[in-house]
Order: structure tokens, then sequence, then C-alpha cells
């Protein structure tokens, strides 16, 4: 058994030891939808710091716990708050509690973040399905002896985002009147925001947003044989598209304005995809 494999176990059976709740869908909420969460029938909320050897975040407003419950009677576990391979974390503990959601029974992953627009013609604010990704310039979870209770070596990535779920997207955000944006993100590892000249490399190579998460758990997951979907809060655009400089707080902020709708599409997916 590999030391991940083993490791991964080890949560495993210290949540079992407290919950029995085995949920349908895992949603892991970004930056400014924490409060997501009130949508949900809460059955029960445990902290990572209760969670053996567990990776915690220290991201200002990304405290973290596991909240399991209900949405419109569909069992969902969600990730309030993530860990950042820019925290020091290794990779394979970054996509740890996505692995741990699907060994939980979770079979549908919905990933949510906060990104910088890469695309010229998306604005503060917009909303982004993503349609596929890019992972070169982040380290893959799948380096290493393959965890073969987990997954196959080479997985083929053809098809990461579920079609299906990308048209219930769709179709929500058409009846709920939400402008969405589709298209490609690619995950960084900061934490430094990218240089002006990254942003126009990135463009150059057919990106429309670009975050410091989210990628990486698509490959675990994928790895899994779960089916994914994901959105990507647009919290500015990225460096050099203006002129003001980009800061945590202005991106936290533009989340929070944002969150409304952000947190309608989430909610009216989750009831389509769930049935
Ligand atoms: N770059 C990287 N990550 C981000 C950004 C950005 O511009 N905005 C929010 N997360």
């Amino acid at each position: 058994m590999t030391q991940v494999y083993e490791k991964l176990m080890r949560c495993y059976e210290c949540v079992r030891n407290r919950t029995d709740f085995v949920p349908k869908v895992a949603i892991v909420l970004g930056s400014g939808l924490g409060d997501f969460a009130e949508r949900i029938q809460v059955e029960y909320e445990l902290p990572y710091s209760d969670i053996g050897t567990f990776p915690v975040s220290t991201v200002p407003g990304h405290a973290g716990k596991f909240i399991f419950g209900n949405i419109d009677g569909i069992p969902v576990v969600c990730m309030k708050g993530r860990v950042h391979y820019y925290e020091g974390y290794s990779i394979s503990d970054v996509v740890l509690p996505i692995r741990l959601m699907k060994l939980l029974g979770a079979e549908i992953l919905f990933l949510t973040n906060a990104a910088g627009g890469v695309n010229s013609s998306f604005h503060a604010g917009d909303l982004m399905m993503l349609r596929d990704h890019i992972s070169v310039f982040a380290p893959n979870p799948l380096i290493g002896p393959n965890v073969e209770e987990l997954g196959t070596r080479f997985p083929d990535m053809s098809n990461v985002y579920d079609e299906e779920l990308q048209n219930i997207i769709l179709q929500a955000a058409k009846e709920h009147h939400i402008y969405l944006q589709q298209g490609v993100y690619a995950q960084l590892t900061g934490p430094s925001f990218e240089s002006p000249a990254e942003i126009r490399m990135l463009r150059t190579l057919g990106c429309d947003a670009v975050g410091m998460s989210t990628v990486v758990e698509a490959i675990a997951a994928n790895h899994m044989g779960m089916k994914i979907c994901g959105i990507s809060c647009i919290c500015n655009l990225a460096a050099g598209m203006t002129a003001r400089p980009l800061s945590h707080e202005e991106v936290q902020q533009a989340a929070d304005m944002a969150a409304p709708n952000f947190k309608k599409l989430v909610t009216e997916v989750v009831k389509k995809i769930g049935k």
C-alpha cells in the first residue's frame, strides 16, 4: 500500500468514526462562496483540524471544514475552504480532500473558484463555466507511485469536465437569467499573481481564466472516475489588463459582490444534477 493511500485511509476512518453520511455530490467552495453553506440543510459539520493529519488551510477567508447535508433532498458534502499548493503542502495532500469525498460516496464533483480573467471580453463579476483546463504550470498530483486502489497510471483527460453536467449548467444559467461565460482555466502555483507577460502568454495559449487551484483537484478526481464540473468567478481582469495593481482584498471583494448569482447558479445546478 502506498503512503498516500495509507494516509487517505486513516483520514477516511477518522471521518467514518464521526459520521456515516453518504454524499452524492461533492462541492468545493472557492473564495466568496463560503456562505453558500446557508443553502444546505446541515446534518453534520466536521472541521478539518479534527481529522488526524488532514491538511488545514492557512489562507484568510478559507477556514476549513466539511459540511454534510442536503440541498433539496440531495445529499452533498461541501468543502468550506480548500488547501492550496502555495501554502507549502505536498501536491498529494492538496488533493487528499477530493479523494476522501469520493471514498465517502460522492460520484460528482462541483469545483468552484475565484479566478482572474485572461480573455479580454470578460469583466470582473462574470461567471465562467470550465470547458477544459491547462495543467502544465502546476505539479501533477498523480506523480509518484500510482495508487492502484484509486485509478489507472495513465488516465485519459479528453473529457474531464462532463458534457452532460456542462449542459445542465448552461440550462440552469439560462433559466435563471445568469450571464455565463465559458472557457479554459489555467492553474499556476501562485501565491504571487501573474506578471503581464505571463498573462499575454496564457492568452496566446488559449486560456480564458487563471487561478491557483482546481486543476489539480480535477486531475485527482478524474483519476478516480468522478464526474466533474466547474465554475469560476472572474474576480478581476488579470495583470496588465487594467491600470490597477492586484490585491487579495480586491479579489475577495469582487467575489463577495458576485456571490448572490454564484450561489444561485450552484444551488440550481446541484438540484438538477442530483435528480
Ligand atoms: N490570478 C490568479 N489567481 C487569481 C486571480 C488572478 O488574477 N484572481 C483571483 N484568483
